[in-house]
């Protein structure tokens, strides 16, 4: 054996003996996206492999706000960085809580777990965090006007409440997502001192037959009758993963006006709820001149005015 081999076998060994007590970060949990207002715990965790602990530090955008010393008096101390306020009592050597967030606690976080003499060895990771101030108020539709005939130009707004950072905002009509040509915008204001912005996305397009849904194709049916027509507009509000907020806008087309030859429908508001069942017994008087629905539709859509009713409802989900 060359003393050259000796040496690579004698390095070979101590790699194994080395990485065999090899300070180890096991795992780094900081939540990507956190709520004004609320807490988190950032977590790191590791494996000291036989090593005894030196200290574990904490930084945020590199300031050190958090150090964990064992067997020291104090073993916790805590250094004043802007937008972080630790929560001692929850805080401890393989967490820390923060309470309350706010914007300014947006940054990069980082742990560091140093071992003991002799070896002092060093392991960090770091990961970003996001704290967002959700809107303050749901997604709201203006400029809509209550009726609406083919070949009338729908111009609406969708204004989102104040937020940081801006809410993503899409547009949906009857379920599918509109196409982008139909879009304005989307403009953003931003409004107080700390930047909460307000975003707007327009919705401009043609009325035509394709926009209004035939009856029974769903949507809510408590101010619908069963022959009425709807367009629902919904408008959606994103940010992040954590907020997700919309506001539906119901287009109703009202029951045709009476069509000569046809017999008249028995109820003539349109704002009286239909009877469902009252519509699976009886034959639909428009529905039954004709073996094509949708080109029945046409005719009365030709004949009659679409009106539109206009109901909004809010649904509010909060995904994580
Ligand atoms: C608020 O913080 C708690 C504790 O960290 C967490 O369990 C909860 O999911 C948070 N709520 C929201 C809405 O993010
Ligand atoms: C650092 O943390 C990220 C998750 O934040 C993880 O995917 C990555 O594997 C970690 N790297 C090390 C060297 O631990
Ligand atoms: C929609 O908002 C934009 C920007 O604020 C404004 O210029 C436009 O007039 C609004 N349109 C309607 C229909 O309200
Ligand atoms: C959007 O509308 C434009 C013009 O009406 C059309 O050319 C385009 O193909 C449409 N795009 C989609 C994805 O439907």
């Amino acid at each position: 054996m060359t003393s050259r081999c000796r040496l690579q076998v004698l390095w070979t060994l101590y790699l194994i003996v080395y990485n065999a007590f090899c300070l180890r970060l096991t795992e780094l949990k900081i939540e990507e996206h956190t709520l004004v207002g609320n807490s988190t715990r950032l977590e790191c965790k590791y494996d000291l492999q036989g090593e005894k602990l030196y200290t574990v530090k904490w930084y945020k955008d590199g300031n050190e706000f958090y150090r964990f010393l064992p067997g020291e008096s104090p073993e916790v101390q805590v250094f004043d960085v802007t937008g972080v306020h630790v929560d001692e009592k929850q805080s401890t050597a393989e967490s820390v809580v923060l309470r309350p967030l706010e914007l300014a606690s947006s940054g990069k976080y980082r742990c560091e777990v140093s071992a003991e003499a002799p070896s002092f060895q060093t392991v960090t990771n770091h990961s970003s965090m996001l704290t967002v101030a959700p809107p303050d108020e749901g997604p709201r539709i203006s400029g809509g006007q209550d009726r609406y005939k083919p070949g009338d130009t729908v111009n609406v707004n969708c204004t989102s409440g104040r937020s940081k950072p801006a809410v993503q905002l899409a547009w949906y009509i009857n379920g599918e997502q509109v196409n982008s040509s139909y879009l304005r915008g989307p403009y953003t204001d931003y409004v107080g001192r700390e930047g909460l912005m307000v975003t707007t996305l327009g919705l401009k397009f043609e009325a035509g037959m394709q926009h209004f849904r035939l009856p029974g194709s769903g949507g809510h049916l408590q101010h619908r009758n069963r022959l009425d027509r709807d367009m629902k507009l919904k408008c959606v509000a994103t940010l992040g993963t954590v907020y997700w907020k919309s506001k539906e806008q119901s287009a109703l087309a009202h029951r045709p006006r009476p069509v000569p030859g046809l017999p008249l429908p028995a109820a003539d508001d349109g704002l009286v709820g239909g009877d469902e069942q009252d519509a699976d017994s009886r034959a639909d008087p428009v529905h039954a001149s004709s073996n094509s629905p949708s080109m029945n539709i046409a005719q009365s859509l030709n004949i009659n005015e679409i009106a539109v009713y206009v109901s909004a409802s809010l649904f509010i989900v909060l995904l994580r």
